[in-house]
């Protein structure tokens, strides 16, 4: 029976059979110590000479970096071993002898990796990210239900955008011209007034020429969209989500974090509920911290969010920016309409931006009048406009980035890790 490496610690005293790949191995003479994984964990198999039969020893020196193998042997558990537990190699198996592995045990280039991205996803560091991603994901999922959300799934190929247009995708439907969608968002509206509290969860897609740490072409979002929820309802559904994420990841992913070196206090106290600062007060300290000639009505950039993220221990929202620089749809503040009801989640520790979201407009006029300001085609965004025409209701949403998430959760310098196969600005291979 094929035992996985993560349930070995059921099977001590047994022999066992692994199917895996050779991860790296050492040699004293009369010891062999062949590091194995199987994509579920690392363990260490031990041979000495005189215990184990001649040809098994011979086949186990042929052994080159990530050759596929069965392995037989006895499972015993040990402190000192990293997973707790060693396999006292009975048998060996080649299932195939891997040619030179590119990737060596020695510092790589950037560009290098990225290129070998089919294979450097088998490192102990990138498995430990991609892990950590899919639990992320769970987390999210969980709790959505949980909190009695609907997931719906809203098209990838748009007629119209939901950002600005200066990053659409491009792309041609038979005669028309079509976009990659960069925003689930005004689909999750239509499916909020039919089933309330929904969240859609898919790849988005952003023409972005600028090369950065945290910008992705291809990136995935998850996009809750409530019905009846203003924007102060709207902050509380985003600090609970993100306060459980970190919950789950620090419950579920020890062994990642360790890998990947994680300062895991930062993580702990990472609680709701989270500050809240406006934009105005964020331009203010800003001023005192100095970044003198920062305008009011700039958007934030890179620096001014980590400066800004400096004086707060745990995610900071910034709400009420200036409704000129954000998007058509978000909801001018009745007693100021120069500032809108939006807030941005901006992570600790410098990893800036993680969530965008807003009260959206729900009268239809001032829809109509925001459509002229934008220059946005009206006849396109009709049906958009009828969501007002039909039992509008004051509404709100978001849309947290998970790429951004993940890099931050797991401690990374930048976005290019934290997707399996990264979409960059000159980067589509492999
Ligand atoms: O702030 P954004 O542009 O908001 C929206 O798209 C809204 N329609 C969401 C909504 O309200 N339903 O993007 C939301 C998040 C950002 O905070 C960021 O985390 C991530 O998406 N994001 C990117 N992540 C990686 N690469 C990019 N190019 C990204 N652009 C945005």
């Amino acid at each position: 029976m094929l035992v996985r490496i993560d349930r070995i610690s059921e099977h001590v005293g047994q022999e066992i059979k692994i199917g895996g790949w050779l991860y790296n191995k050492r040699s004293s003479g009369k010891i062999q110590f062949l590091q194995l994984r199987d994509g579920t964990g690392f363990v260490q198999g031990v041979l000495v000479k005189n215990q184990v039969e001649p040809e098994v020893w011979e086949t186990a020196k042929q052994l080159t970096q990530e050759s596929s193998l069965y392995v037989w042997g006895v499972v015993r558990a040990d402190e000192r071993a990293p997973s707790g537990y060693e396999l006292d190699v009975t048998k060996v198996e080649i299932i195939q002898l891997a040619e030179e592995y590119p990737i060596q045990k020695k510092e790589h280039g950037v560009d290098f990796l990225m290129d070998h991205r089919h294979l450097w996803i088998r490192s102990p560091r990138q498995r430990a990210i991609l892990k950590i991603r899919a639990e992320i994901i769970r987390a999210i999922q969980d709790h959505l239900n949980q909190q009695g959300f609907t997931l719906v799934d809203p098209p990838i190929l748009t007629p119209s955008a939901c950002e600005g247009t200066t990053n659409l995708f491009h792309t041609k439907y038979f005669d028309e011209d079509a976009y990659l969608t960069q925003s689930g968002q005004l689909y999750m509206e239509a499916a909020a007034m039919a089933l309330n509290r929904v969240y859609s969860f898919g790849p988005t897609f952003r023409a972005e020429k600028s090369k950065t740490r945290r910008h992705l072409i291809e990136f995935w979002m998850i996009e809750p969209e409530m019905a009846f929820v203003d924007h102060e309802g709207n902050l509380e559904i985003q600090e609970q989500l993100v306060a459980h994420i970190v919950d789950h990841v620090l419950n579920h992913c020890q062994a990642e974090l360790k890998t990947l070196g994680r300062d895991l206090s930062a993580l702990e106290k990472v609680k709701a509920p989270f500050p809240r600062i406006t934009y105005d007060e964020a331009v203010e300290l800003l001023h005192r911290e100095g970044f003198s000639d920062f305008q009011w009505g700039d958007d934030f950039g890179a620096p001014h969010e980590t400066k800004i993220a400096e004086s707060f221990d745990r995610p900071v929202f910034i709400t009420h920016y200036p409704t000129e620089v954000k998007a058509f749809y978000m909801k001018p503040d009745p007693n100021r309409p120069e500032v809108v009801l939006c807030a941005d989640l901006i992570a600790p520790e410098g990893y800036g931006e993680i969530i965008g979201g807003s009260q959206r407009i729900d009268d239809p006029e001032l829809l109509a009048e925001r459509f002229e300001v934008h220059r946005l085609p009206k006849e396109a965004y009709a049906w958009y406009l009828d969501l007002r025409k039909y039992g509008s209701v004051p509404h709100s949403g978001f849309g947290l980035g998970l790429e951004r998430t993940v890099a931050w959760i797991c401690g990374l310098e930048h976005v290019r890790e934290t997707i399996p196969f990264p979409r960059m600005l000159n980067r589509l291979y492999p």
